[in-house]
């Protein structure tokens, strides 16, 4: 089986666990871990003795026999890191979000494509086993035709410094509505504020519509005293709830819905009390995959280098993520949410 070398620069919180899950399969060789920190570098130097630690980004790029470049620095720095690594013939797996503008995405995209070469973006819920089971619901009609979205994803979070909420938190949140939605929203509404001197904006309401009667809406924060990661998803058959922080049965199904009359009653009181029927069915908690996402991640990516494969999360998914986040921060920046006068 091919062998495939792969470096990693960037190794602060998030690097570690890709080096963990590309160190697990067989035909990777796992050769650098490169960071400009070197408190970063020493962490796991005992763990991984025939990887080469460095902080020179310059070698991974000047190194004939590196197949492949994981990149999991901040997002500030992915576009000029990413094509080095493109120009320099490296397939390339990017964090989320792909880039800071869907210009930079582009650019990546186009050389990508010119050199032949796999650029994935690591949109990782997309290879999460409850979101894959989700998938497989709608795509088989099991939830019937859509009808919203709500999703709440918020913590005591980390306040990053570069980017906001929205394009921290609510890029997975943009990831999940293009892998289980497959379609864009038509319009897009965001509010979000600041609580620090940074500007930076730390909670953050987006709304979406669409062309049909489907609506989106996302919460998300990093001010909330308590961790949720919930999704709820109805449908005109079922209705779902993704609940990622329980460990066990993260996906429940019910079978709860309303029933729109055929034929409308004749007078007006009927109508009144019979406009819909209330459909309170079983509720089930189906099994899913419960391996890492990251191993799924990372095995596609080398699925996808030796055998010319377009990734699941290629470069277009990760630039219509960016597009949302673009289009939501806009929004937020924008403030042109309706004027209310009440008194009281
Ligand atoms: N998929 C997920 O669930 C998930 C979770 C967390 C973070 N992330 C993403 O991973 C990326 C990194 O986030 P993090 O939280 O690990 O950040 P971090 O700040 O903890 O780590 C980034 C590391 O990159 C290093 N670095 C920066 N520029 C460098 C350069 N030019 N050469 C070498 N090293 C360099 C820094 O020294 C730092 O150690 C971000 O894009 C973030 O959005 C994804």
């Amino acid at each position: 089986m091919r062998q495939i070398a792969v470096g990693i620069v960037g190794y602060g919180y998030w690097g570690p666990n890709f080096v963990r899950n590309f160190n697990e399969i067989d035909n990777v060789e796992m050769k650098y871990i490169c960071d400009l920190q070197p408190a970063n570098l020493e962490r796991h130097r005992s763990r991984y003795k025939s990887v080469i630690f460095n902080s020179d980004y310059n070698e991974l790029i000047e190194d004939k026999d590196l197949d492949a470049i994981v990149i999991a620095t901040p997002v500030d720095t992915h576009f000029s890191l990413a094509k080095q690594a493109l120009l320099a013939g490296k397939h390339v797996l990017l964090s989320k979000p792909m880039c800071r503008s869907s210009a930079q995405c582009e650019e990546l995209i186009a050389i990508a494509a010119e050199k032949e070469l796999v650029l994935m973006v690591d949109h990782t819920f997309v290879y999460h086993g409850p979101v894959r089971l989700i998938k497989q619901m709608i795509d088989t009609g099991e939830l019937g035709d859509l009808l919203y979205l709500s999703s709440t994803r918020i913590n005591l979070g980390i306040f990053q410094h570069d980017v906001n909420v929205v394009w921290d938190l609510g890029a997975h949140d943009f990831s999940l509505l293009d892998y289980l939605i497959g379609r864009a929203p038509k319009s897009l509404q965001a509010i979000g504020k600041s609580h620090t001197d940074t500007r930076i904006e730390d909670v953050a309401f987006m709304t979406m519509e669409f062309e049909d009667d489907f609506i989106a809406h996302f919460h998300v924060s990093w001010l909330s005293p308590v961790k949720i990661r919930e999704m709820m998803i109805g449908g005109t058959r079922k209705m779902l709830m993704f609940d990622d922080h329980r460990p066990i049965e993260k996906v429940r199904i019910y079978d709860k819905g309303i029933e729109l009359l055929s034929k409308p009653p004749e007078t007006e009181t009927a109508r009144y009390k019979a406009l819909v029927q209330y459909r309170h069915g079983e509720m089930k908690a189906p099994v899913y995959d419960m391996t890492e996402a990251l191993k799924y991640e990372t095995l596609h990516f080398v699925d996808c280098i030796i055998n010319k494969k377009v990734p699941l999360t290629d470069g277009h998914s990760g630039l219509r993520v960016v597009r949302l986040l673009e289009i939501a921060e806009q929004s937020i920046k924008k403030q042109s949410l309706s004027s209310v006068t009440l008194e009281r």
